[in-house]
């Protein structure tokens, strides 16, 4: 990859920390607290003085005008958005966002979504919740589970054919074994029609801090779902929807989106903590980012001289084919991997991990053989199924939980996933197939709900 040095000139202004700024000075006021949460600060487990509501002069996350507002201003400026909003509850939530604010219903019109098929199964979850039709792209070639890089031909050719109008494109980037697709394409093909690219970019929150600026929203994305807390500095939940500065309409119906689906209920700890990542998104982090995504090729090289096949893709994961008794032998090392699923064990570094962890991880692949590895071909990803029924007739339908091995030729109710990767092998009113329930039981999956 070639790294041109960050511009800068984004991250010259003032930052300012209100959130955080604001529970700390209430943890150390002392105050009565007749409010919830219930634990009134007191700790139990160290973090509680900071759990806070939404008290006077705490701002609304939905409505926001305050601390929050100002929060998410400095957040908009550092990403270059028209908007980027906080969600408390994952790029989850984000996504449902994302896919509201593109599915308005014009007369009798069903939104109609295109997306790439390695989807998690929040955008499933939102496509039953709103009601989308989607129009999947499959891989070119066999793939796994997690891959489908699609190209801007691809689009180009499911616009032409279709006799429908298409609501957005959507695809996943990066995905969970690292790839990263050609967003900038992608965007300049989606405009060509006018429709908008959506990202789920759940792993690239830090693809802004790179020396050469991958982020979606850079590259040309309307809008993309970035969950902070995967790849940066953030308490669990803490996500940004950023809205494109081409897309300014969307910037101004996203928190009632957001809060369509969104709890009333924020956490100010996460809040608080992607507050505080800004400041070091000003400050320290793309230079330490840098200097990891430099010393990734390095242990990248290392690993692979220690006999290993590494993948190409995202400079912070690194990404080893290999069966799962890689994982096992690095769990006893005290090593634990981000996932690992018979073909691929990955794992995700940040500038957090410190030396020492990566001193640890190559002495203990120094102490395995690589050649004693069985990696098999590839698990076949889902072919092209034909839909029995509309993704929500299919989640909402009377249905019953029965074991994978009698699931063959029923049709599939919810989403079913092993988490991680939760990519749906088999979607929602699509019949499951012979191949479907080899999947199944490779990921370890039992029991499947099925439309009765
Ligand atoms: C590709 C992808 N998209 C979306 C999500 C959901 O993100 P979150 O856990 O922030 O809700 C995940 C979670 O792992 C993911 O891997």
């Amino acid at each position: 990859m070639d790294f041109n040095f960050i511009d800068l000139s984004i991250i010259v202004f003032k930052m300012t920390t209100p959130i955080y700024d604001f529970v700390k000075k209430y943890s150390e006021s002392g105050a009565a607290r007749f409010h919830m949460p219930g634990h009134k600060g007191v700790s139990l487990i160290g973090c509680e003085e900071f759990d806070i509501t939404e008290i006077s002069g705490a701002d609304v996350l939905y409505s926001a005008n305050g601390i929050i507002a100002e929060s998410e201003d400095n957040l908009s400026r550092l990403y270059g958005s028209a908007h980027s909003f906080y969600s408390t509850e994952g790029s989850t939530l984000a996504i449902k966002a994302m896919l509201a604010l593109v599915s308005e219903r014009k007369g009798d019109e069903r939104p109609l979504i295109l997306a790439a098929r390695n989807v998690h199964a929040a955008f499933v979850r939102a496509a039953a919740l709103l009601d989308l039709d989607v129009e999947w792209i499959y891989p070119n070639e066999e793939e796994h589970l997690c891959r489908c890089i699609i190209s801007p031909r691809d689009i180009q050719i499911a616009v032409e054919r279709s006799d429908r109008r298409i609501s957005a494109v959507y695809v996943t980037s990066p995905d969970y074994l690292g790839n990263i697709s050609d967003i900038a394409n992608l965007a300049k093909t989606c405009k060509k029609y006018g429709i908008p690219l959506l990202v789920d970019n759940a792993h690239g929150a830090y693809l802004k801090l790179l020396p050469e600026d991958m982020h979606p929203i850079t590259q040309g994305a309307a809008m993309c779902a970035d969950s902070a807390h995967k790849t940066l500095p953030v308490l669990t939940g803490g996500t940004y929807l950023h809205i494109s500065p081409d897309y300014p309409e969307y910037a101004e119906r996203a928190r009632g989106a957001l809060s369509l689906f969104a709890s009333t209920s924020p956490s100010y700890l996460t809040l608080a903590s992607l507050d505080l990542c800004n400041k070091r998104l000003s400050e320290d982090y793309p230079e330490k980012i840098r200097a990891l995504a430099e010393r990734s090729v390095e242990l990248k090289a290392k690993i692979t001289s220690l006999g290993y096949k590494i993948c190409d893709g995202e400079p912070l994961k690194i990404v080893i084919k290999a069966d799962e008794s890689l994982a096992h032998h690095l769990r006893e090392q005290g090593i634990e991997p981000e996932f690992s699923d018979g073909y691929y064990t990955v794992l995700m570094l940040t500038p957090e991990n410190s030396e020492a962890d990566f001193e640890r991880l190559l002495s203990a692949l120094s102490s395995f053989d690589p050649s004693s590895l069985a990696v098999s071909a590839e698990p076949i990803a889902p072919k092209p199924h034909r839909a029995e029924m509309t993704i929500r007739e299919a989640v909402l339908s009377p249905c019953e939980i029965i074991a994978v091995e009698h699931s063959e030729g029923r049709i599939c109710a919810s989403p079913t996933v092993s988490c991680p990767p939760a990519v749906p092998i088999v979607i929602s009113g699509e019949r499951i197939t012979a191949e479907d329930v080899r999947l199944f039981i490779h990921y370890g999956i039992k029991t499947v709900s099925v439309v009765k």
